[in-house]
């Protein structure tokens, strides 16, 4: 079976994730979406508040599930028992950084592979360092995040 990992912190899950996911999920035959939770960021939300976020947000999506994972992403996909990683590019800006993640992965772990996905241009100036913002202002966040979690961001929130 064609196991794919799209990895990431998610605080919190936004449209652009969103839209990786759902075109990565139709790639493979499983899809893990991997939550980071020991994160050296200071994420806002909990990984179980994350994770919570992700399953409401892909809950459509028959072949994706979400599990957190600590420690090296390599570990998590032999677990996982996947062959891929597939990872959102939204801007030139992004492509350095992702370069040396796939490369230092793959020296860890040569039988995988990354796949990367071009984001869609309407996303590509969303990210989850944005909505915190937003949310921390008290703007509105309906333009960032999947309609079906907003409220729950709020609640979080509170
Ligand atoms: O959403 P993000 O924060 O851009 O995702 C980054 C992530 C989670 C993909 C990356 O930080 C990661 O894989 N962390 C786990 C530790 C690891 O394996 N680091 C790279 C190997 S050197």
């Amino acid at each position: 079976m064609k196991v794919g990992v799209v990895p990431g912190s998610f605080d919190p899950v936004t449209l652009g994730h969103l839209d990786i996911i759902e075109r990565g999920s139709k790639l493979v035959e499983k899809l893990v979406v991997g939550v980071l939770s020991n994160s050296a960021k200071g994420p806002m939300f909990s990984v179980a508040q994350r994770v919570e976020l992700l399953e409401k947000a892909t809950s459509h999506l028959d072949n994706v599930v979400v599990i957190p994972f600590e420690g090296l992403l390599v570990d998590f996909l032999k677990e996982q028992q996947a062959q891929a990683v597939i990872r959102g590019l939204r801007a030139v800006t992004d492509f350095e950084y992702e370069l040396q993640l796939a490369q230092a992965n793959r020296s860890l772990y040569p039988d995988m592979e990354t796949v990367f996905l071009t984001t869609n241009v309407q996303y590509s100036y969303i990210s989850s360092t944005i909505v915190k913002d937003v949310l921390k202002y008290g703007g509105d966040i309906s333009h960032f995040v999947p309609a079906a979690v907003i409220d729950m961001i709020y609640h979080f929130r509170r």
